[in-house]
Formats: C-alpha cells, structure tokens, sequence
C-alpha cells in the first residue's frame, strides 16, 4: 500500500477494503465494529447482511472525526489477526504511518478548510512565513496543524510546534523554540537568549538534517501584546535562513509589514462545514448524505 500521501486515509482504505475483503471477511469486521462502538450504535448497524465495507467506513465517517475511526478500524485488524491467516499487516501499517505524521501536533481532524489549506500551503512555499490570525475559537491552530502535518508528512519537512498560550516574554519564546531542538536545555535556568543563539541553533540544525525546517509559533498574541520588541524579532527569525520557515497563528493581526512574511485573516467556516462539526458534536446520526440503505 502507498505512502498516505495527500492523507485521504480513509478514502484509500475504503477502495482498498471494497475490492479485497470477502463475504466472511466483510462480516467479521460488522461484527467486532459493534462491539468496539457499543449499544447506542449497534442499533444503526442492525442489518446483518451486504455491507461493504466503504459502507462501514461511511458510517463511522459520518459519525466522527477520522482519526478515532481509524483508531477503531485499526484495533479490528488486530482483532482479525488473531482469529485468521489473513494478513491485515498493511493496513495496520498505513493506519500507523498516519498517526505518526500526525501525532507530534495533537491535533483533531480538520472538517473543511480545503481552500484555506491550500492558500497557506502555498504561501508557506513561496514565502519565509505565514500570520494566521482571526477571533478566538475559529480554528487557527486545527488548521495549521494539519498544515504542519502535511509538510511533516508529504513534503518531509522537519516540523516544530512551540505552544504559547501561557507565555507573555519574548525570552521565553525564544528558549522554548531552542527547547524544541535541545532537550535537555532548562529555559529555567539559562540566561536570556540572543537572535543569535536562536540563528545559530538552527543552521546547525539544518545542517545537521539536510532537510527544511517549519517552526509553528501557536497562539503568539500574549507575548505580541506585551512586548514591544516583538515585530522586530519576528523580523530577524524570518531571515535566518530561506529553508526556515515560520508559521504563526494570532487572535491579532501583525502590524509590521514585511514582505517575506504572509497575512493570513482566517475567516468562519462555511455553513456546511458548521453543520458538520456540529452534527459530529451531536452523534450518533443515522446514515447521512453518502450513506445510503439498500433495499
Ligand atoms: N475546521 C475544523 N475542523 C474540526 N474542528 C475544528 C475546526 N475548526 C475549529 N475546530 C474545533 O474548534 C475548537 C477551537 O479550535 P482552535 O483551537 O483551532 O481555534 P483557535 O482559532 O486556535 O482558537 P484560539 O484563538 O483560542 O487559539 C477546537 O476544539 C477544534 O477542534
Ligand atoms: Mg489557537
């Protein structure tokens, strides 16, 4: 099976599960789905005979965010591992490579924002940084983190997220991003950081991995607020090098301009996207949309 490339897990696993699976193979996997999802569900998946497994994915599609029905698909393969000769190792497998792009950024799955992806995507390649900014609550953070998934996973950047929600001094920031590359540093105890040891830690950085570097700067509105110095030092780690990039998200909008660096007003999600999101806040739902009952 391919590398989850664009990451349409769930999609690649439906085609593939549809033309492999036999009859008995199919019914194995209603059965333990049951019992993995409980009672409440049981009753939806009542119908016992002809369901293709893209049918079940659907389902569980339909009722939450990919990331737990693929927690749940890929406890069922284990399952059916130990009850058969068959081997269920490959989509074990994809199901892991997956989570493991995904895992560094904690993050649920995004609904929507396929255009928005897109524009920072490409931002992010043309320029040193991007400022995603918009009310609280809207989904900066959901949405570069699944930006900063794809770079990890597709374009094998190397990828650091630096939370700063509790964090209102610049020379914090600046040991937490150096944190990120040295563990074992003690933000602490270590004095003050310069630009310089910043600038320092990550050429060596790049050299070392021979690969770019994405470094997400989340939530940095407290310490923008605060500190004055904040524009200029933004300013200095945009140049550090040009296979260094940065993404920011923001409750504020930048005010300094500069032209390597991208300001990104992030807006409401469509009303289609809301309702989804709602009805997954909502479930379980009866088959919806792309599911639907033979006769
Ligand atoms: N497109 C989306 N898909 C799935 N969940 C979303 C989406 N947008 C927002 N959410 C959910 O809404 C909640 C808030 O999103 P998030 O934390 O990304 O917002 P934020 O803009 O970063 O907020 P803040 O300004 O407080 O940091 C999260 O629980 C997130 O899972
Ligand atoms: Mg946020």
């Amino acid at each position: 099976m391919d590398e989850p490339g664009e990451l349409n897990v769930l999609e690649e696993l439906k085609n593939k599960l549809d033309s492999e699976l036999d009859t008995c193979q199919r019914y194995q996997i209603l059965q333990l789905m049951k019992r993995h999802l409980g009672p409440v569900y049981g009753e939806f998946l009542a119908r016992e005979d002809d369901w293709s497994p893209s049918e079940l994915l659907d389902y569980l599609e339909n009722n939450m965010l990919e990331s737990q029905a693929l927690t749940i698909l890929s406890h069922i393969f284990s399952e059916m591992r130990l009850h058969n000769t068959t081997t269920y190792e490959p989509f074990i497998d994809y199901i892991n490579k997956y989570f493991e792009a995904k895992g560094c950024f904690y993050h649920d799955d995004l609904i929507g924002r396929k255009k928005e992806l897109e524009d920072i995507k490409m931002e992010i390649g043309t320029r040193k940084g991007v400022w995603v900014y918009g009310q609280g609550g809207l989904g900066k953070t959901t949405l570069v983190n699944e930006v900063c998934t794809r770079m990890k996973n597709v374009k094998k950047t190397l990828v650091k997220k630096v939370n700063l929600k509790q964090t209102q001094f610049l020379s914090t920031m600046m040991k937490l991003i150096i944190k990120q590359f040295n563990a074992s540093f003690n933000e602490d105890v270590e004095e003050d950081l310069s630009i310089e040891t910043v600038t320092v830690c990550l050429k060596e950085t790049l050299n070392k991995e021979g690969r770019d570097l994405l470094l997400f700067l989340d939530n940095v509105e407290n310490v923008y607020e605060r500190e004055k110095e904040f524009p200029a030092t933004i300013n200095s780690l945009l140049r550090i090098h040009k296979n260094v990039k940065w993404i920011m998200t923001s409750r504020l909008p930048f005010e300094s301009s500069e032209e390597d660096l991208c300001h990104y007003n992030l807006g409401p999600l469509s009303s289609m996207d809301a309702q989804t999101l709602l009805r997954l806040y909502c479930r379980p739902v009866r088959f919806l949309c792309r599911l639907r009952r033979r006769t």
